[in-house]
């Protein structure tokens, strides 16, 4: 199949490409600066901006599948004329009506959990409008909706080191916040599937990791990986969402009520639907593992307590 991946260059889009590639595919990795250098040599890269319809609508047309991947993180405040609206809806608008007016037939969508046009943050509500625009489009569509995902290059880890420091730190409700991380590695080949299988047509799903980490375990895991320990203090959401809001967990990174709010939201699945792709828990990446630290850590949630 010749597979377009929208933000290809990204964290997962890489990881996926490598994939797809693996599988046979022919496969271009769409940006607005790709450079090539996170993408194994057999895949091809693509200049284009999903807001700017003409920019992309020529290489979109000229593939069997599409997955949208581009992203603008929910854990910063956009800055600029940036918006979750102009990337993921008006950017899924672009690729789907390229798509359509293309021949391009199968279309994955990366979208979030809790993602709804009414949601209570602006990734969340652009991501929720964005799968209508997906499902009411003549392609053959599949909608990913994954928890948070962990691996080289990711986000998230990262983010709680920098919301934190070791040894002692405060978190709103004392990190009571629950996720369910996926490993990078182990989403991949799912979303590879969906793009290969007539059976993920028309169909929707929530994926997570093995285990449910509240954000306090997470805090802990990321700096026990650097043989730190840290001691957690509660302090009251209200009170953790204005001192976020108007200074930033630390000066100069963007923090705004959004940010807030979403790390009061829990991220994690009520099923979830790996199982769609035959993988079950067991076959999945702790993020303990990932950081190092198997073994040490068999008393966290399991998913659904
Ligand atoms: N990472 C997670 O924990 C997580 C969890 C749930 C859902 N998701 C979703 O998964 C998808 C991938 O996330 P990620 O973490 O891999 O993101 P990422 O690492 O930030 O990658 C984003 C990609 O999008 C491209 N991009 C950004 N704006 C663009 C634009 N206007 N036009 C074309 N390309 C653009 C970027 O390249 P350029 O900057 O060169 O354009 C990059 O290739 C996103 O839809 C995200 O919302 C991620």
């Amino acid at each position: 199949m010749n597979v377009l991946v929208a933000g290809g260059t990204g964290f997962i889009g890489s990881v996926l490409c490598a994939e797809l590639a693996d599988r046979g595919h022919e496969v271009t990795a769409l940006s607005r600066t790709p450079d090539g250098d996170s993408l194994p040599d057999d895949v091809n890269v693509a200049i284009g901006d999903v807001g700017a319809y003409d920019s992309i609508a020529g290489t979109v047309a000229a593939h069997d599948a599409v997955v949208n991947l581009v992203a603008l993180s929910p854990l910063f405040q956009p800055s600029g004329d940036k918006s979750h609206e102009s990337v993921h809806l008006e950017g899924t608008r672009n690729l789907v009506r390229a798509a359509e007016e293309g021949d391009t037939q199968r279309f994955v969508q990366m979208s979030a959990l809790s993602a709804h046009p009414h949601a209570e943050t602006a990734y969340l509500r652009a991501k929720g409008r964005a799968e209508g625009v997906v499902k009411e489009s003549s392609l053959e569509w599949t909608i990913v909706r994954p928890s948070v995902v962990f691996g080289d290059g990711g986000e998230f880890v990262e983010f709680t080191k920098t919301l934190t420091t070791p040894h002692v730190t405060a978190l709103p409700d004392g990190g009571r916040t629950r996720f369910q991380p996926i490993w990078v590695g182990d989403l991949a080949p799912m979303l590879a599937d969906a793009v290969e299988d007539d059976a993920h047509v028309g169909e929707t799903y929530e994926i997570g990791g093995p285990e449910v980490l509240s954000l306090a375990d997470v805090t802990e895991l990321a700096y026990e990986a650097e043989g730190k320990s840290v001691t957690i203090l509660p302090i009251p959401s209200a009170l953790a969402n204005v001192g976020l809001s108007a200074v930033g967990p630390v000066p100069f990174v963007p923090f705004g009520p959004d940010q807030a709010r979403s790390l009061e939201i829990d991220n994690t699945v009520a099923e979830n639907d790996i199982s769609a792709f035959g993988v079950e828990d067991a076959d999945l990446t702790t993020l303990s593992a990932h950081l190092g630290l198997e073994g040490n850590h068999s008393a966290f949630h399991e998913p659904g307590s």
